[in-house]
């Protein structure tokens, strides 16, 4: 069946390549990209994003109702995809109010403006694997809990464990992420991200649409913009490594991530946008596979030629930092069929040659 498709923040990393994909499954769908073009991801003079045939884009920002409202009327989508978010974990300690505004008011004004139709029948909301802040371990007895917040004064010793509660029995193990676990939110942008499936769920009830809530691990790829500081680790290691800076890396460079390539994300978006599922569901996308942060930066410096030895591992730490991410997929594979499609050492090189050719025209 064609839809009519919204997406805020359509024009981003994820959101653009979703609109391609959505056009590929179904060329007779009409999609709405609303985005203000932030320029910490698009520069300050942006382009007007061009998709070709059945896109209309509106330049606009989640924070004006009135802007999202008469998109929303425009539009009058049956699927949803809410993307549009202030994305910097760092970030959002120095601009909280700014975090909270797009992310938590600019879900409140989407959630307004779709009451003012009737045929959205799915909202599927970006969410991200942070809202489990330290994450799932798993004690010497088999019990599950999630680990605590590290603190400062301990990872400056060089101890970067993860704190266990009281009554665990060590020794501990990470295991990968799932929604049985309790939220755990360890930034302000975290907050942020675990309040829009708040509000989503909530106000979803006894509403003519089901909330979809897809909870990202570190997502990767060509099209992620190499101008913007604050978020995707692999985009700014490939901006320093091919600027011949050395990589400094974190802590005691074991931090580990499970790194998403951006097309099996989009895949999962597609999925969800297409599959019955219950409102309020919430499944964990990602590779599956965790890998270090040292191992990732050398596989990535092998990728664009270089040797794979500039990098110094600092001890430096940054709070909010999580130590272990990686997703349990098996509800997404359950529930959408849906499973990872691009190995962590295809999507290196897929990205090392777009990042060669990108680098010149960001310097530019
Ligand atoms: N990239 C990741 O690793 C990752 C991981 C977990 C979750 N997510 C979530 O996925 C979504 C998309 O992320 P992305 O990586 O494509 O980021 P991105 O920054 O490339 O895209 C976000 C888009 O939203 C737009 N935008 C920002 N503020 C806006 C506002 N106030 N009004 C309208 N548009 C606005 C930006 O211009 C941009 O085009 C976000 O919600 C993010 O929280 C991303």
């Amino acid at each position: 069946m064609t839809h009519n498709v919204l997406i805020t923040g359509g024009a981003g990393f994820i959101g653009s390549r979703l609109v391609i994909a959505l056009l590929k499954k179904d060329p007779a769908c009409k999609i709405w990209v609303f985005d203000n073009l932030h320029p910490q991801v698009h520069g300050d003079h942006p382009a007007t994003p061009e998709f070709g045939a059945g896109v209309t884009f509106v330049k606009g920002d989640v924070t004006d109702a009135h802007a999202l409202t008469n998109v929303v009327k425009a539009c009058n989508p049956q699927i949803v995809y809410h993307l549009a978010a202030e994305t910097g974990t760092g970030q959002s300690y120095d601009e909280p109010t700014r975090y909270c505004a797009v992310n938590v008011l600019g879900t409140s004004h989407l959630i307004e403006a779709l009451r003012t139709q009737t045929d959205v029948k799915k909202v599927v909301l970006a969410a991200s694997r942070a809202v489990y802040g330290e994450g799932g371990y798993i004690d010497a007895k088999g019990i599950e809990f999630v680990g605590l917040p590290r603190q400062p004064e301990t990872m400056a010793s060089g101890d970067f464990s993860v704190p266990v509660p009281a009554g665990i029995e060590l020794p501990t193990r990470p295991i990968p992420s799932h929604a049985g676990l309790p939220p755990a939110p360890a930034s302000v942008y975290a907050s942020t991200k675990l309040m829009q499936e708040y509000l989503l769920c909530q106000a979803g009830e006894g509403s003519p649409w089901d909330a979809v809530i897809l909870r990202f691990q570190n997502v990767y790829g060509p099209g992620q913009s190499l101008r913007n500081p604050y978020t995707g680790v692999l985009s700014i290691f490939a901006r320093q490594i091919l600027s011949g800076a050395e990589l400094a890396i974190y802590e005691d460079g074991n931090i580990a991530r499970d790194f998403a390539y951006v097309d099996d994300i989009v895949g999962a978006l597609v999925s969800a946008g297409n599959t019955d599922v219950k409102h309020g569901t919430i499944m964990d996308i990602g590779s599956g596979e965790p890998v270090t942060i040292l191992d990732m930066s050398k596989m990535l410096m092998r990728a664009l030629g270089k040797r794979d030895d500039a990098l110094k591992i600092t001890g430096a730490f940054r709070i909010g930092d999580i130590r272990y991410a990686c997703a349990n997929i098996t509800a997404a594979r359950e529930i959408m069929n849906w499973h990872p499609q691009i190995s962590v050492q295809e999507g290196v090189i897929r990205l090392a040659e777009w990042a060669k050719t990108e680098f010149s025209n960001v310097q530019g």
